[in-house]
């Protein structure tokens, strides 16, 4: 697994900063489809934000071979007026008003994992606080599915999360474990989907279902299909901000001193782990007509890598931009938007409930270890380019 950006999954930030002293616009071939990879900040803004640019997928234009826009429902593949319609329904379950109803349950869950961890001495940040409480968050409070099914979750979301890489760097076993998974989930969301109608529940999954019942707003099989795009980018993603920010803290214990002596810069302190080490490093774009990016044209049809996480490091954008500096968002005076959450049309409808998880993740981390330290200096990461986040994060608690 490697595509030319990435010399090193433990750190790709030295070949992101290499590819955008060489430009902002970079051609590549991938999957034997020519492309161009946007590296720098006012690029990947251009294209994220540019009403000329979306997926393609309806008008039969995409160049990428893309296996989560074969998903019925995967609304982050799709353009207007449909990418609308699904997503309209999904924002409900994150207005304000629905993510403040959740704090109760995020706090209590993470209030007994932290019991436990103390008890203890040590906490596996990722797997004994991260996964579990996204579990409890998205596949139970959302999808109102058993949190006792956890283990299941979590194994097909890594599958197809690992799997959502561009085909050509996956080898056989990786892509054959996507297919497994997503047919074991698709085939669990159905049997719930049932279970649902006849006995429906106070959450997301049962008012979709309620939509799809009153009329023809939404097909059974994009409601399941909704189910796995939200379990799969509501975990992998939160549980990734959760090791990758603490991670970052524990590597900077200047950083992590001033948010325990300075909780106010939580916000702030999580904007910057979302610049500084984002749990998704790209996306892709199509041009859905001719246009351009500063001089350089696009035709119809071309595809664009939008690097993210390149963007988010540009030095021409951001002072010190491979420091962690927690304060970089706090104020009236922030920091240009960082691309953690992307930009434009598709800018992620679950923000709001991942910066939940991850306030009230280190809030209890920080409040109740009078230190955290690192049990053990090297982490692994993930074989993945698309998705960043390490396998295991073990801290000792003093
Ligand atoms: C730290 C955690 C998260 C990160 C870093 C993240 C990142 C992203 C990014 C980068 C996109 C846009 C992709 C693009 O522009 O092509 C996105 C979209 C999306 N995210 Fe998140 N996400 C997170 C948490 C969540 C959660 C908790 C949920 C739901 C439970 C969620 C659901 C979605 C959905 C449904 C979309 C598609 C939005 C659209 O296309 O309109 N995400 N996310």
């Amino acid at each position: 697994m490697t595509a030319f950006w990435v010399d090193d999954n433990t750190d790709p930030y030295p070949g992101y900063a290499r590819l955008r002293a060489e430009g902002g616009l970079i051609p590549h071939e991938m999957d034997d489809v020519p492309v161009t990879i946007a590296t720098r900040y006012d690029e990947c803004s251009a294209v994220l934000t540019g009403s000329e640019w979306g997926h393609g997928y309806s008008a039969g234009i995409s160049p990428f071979r893309d296996t989560v826009a074969a998903i019925p429902g995967s609304f982050v593949r799709m353009d207007p007026p449909e990418h609308g319609r699904l997503r309209g329904l999904v924002n409900k379950a994150f207005t304000p008003r629905t993510v403040a109803d959740m704090v109760p349950l995020a706090q209590n869950v993470v209030s007994s994992l932290m019991d436990e961890a103390l008890s203890a001495g040590e906490i596996d940040v990722l797997n004994g606080l991260a996964v579990p409480l996204a579990v409890a968050m998205i596949p139970g409070r959302l999808l109102g599915a058993p949190v006792s099914d956890g283990h299941l979750f979590r194994r097909w979301q890594l599958a197809i999360a690992r799997g959502s890489d561009p085909d050509h760097l996956l080898n056989a076993d990786a892509i054959e474990a996507r297919g497994v998974a997503a047919q074991e989930c698709l085939t669990y969301f159905h049997a719930l989907i049932q279970e649902k109608k006849a006995r429906p529940t106070d959450d997301l999954l049962s008012e979709l279902i309620a939509v799809e019942q009153a009329g023809d707003q939404l097909s059974e099989r994009e409601v399941l299909g909704l189910c796995l795009l939200l379990l799969v980018a509501g975990m992998e993603t939160s549980i990734n901000l959760i090791g990758n920010g603490m991670l970052a803290l524990l590597r900077n214990p200047d950083q992590l001193d001033l948010l325990r002596a300075r909780p106010d810069l939580m916000a702030s302190a999580i904007d910057e782990m979302l610049r500084y080490d984002a749990p998704t490093q790209f996306t892709i774009r199509v041009a859905l007509s001719d246009t351009t990016v500063g001089t350089h044209e696009f035709k119809r049809g071309d595809g664009v890598v939008v690097l993210t996480a390149s963007a988010s490091r540009d030095e021409l954008v951001y002072e010190n931009a491979d420091s962690l500096d927690i304060t970089r968002y706090e104020g009236n005076r922030p920091a240009r938007r960082h691309m953690g959450f992307s930009l434009g049309l598709h800018y992620c409808v679950g923000a709001p409930l991942a910066r939940l998880e991850a306030e009230t993740a280190f809030r209890a981390l920080l409040d109740r270890a009078p230190s955290l330290s690192l049990a053990t200096p090297e982490v692994e990461y993930q074989p993945s380019l698309i998705h960043r986040g390490i396998l295991a994060l073990p801290v000792k608690l003093g």
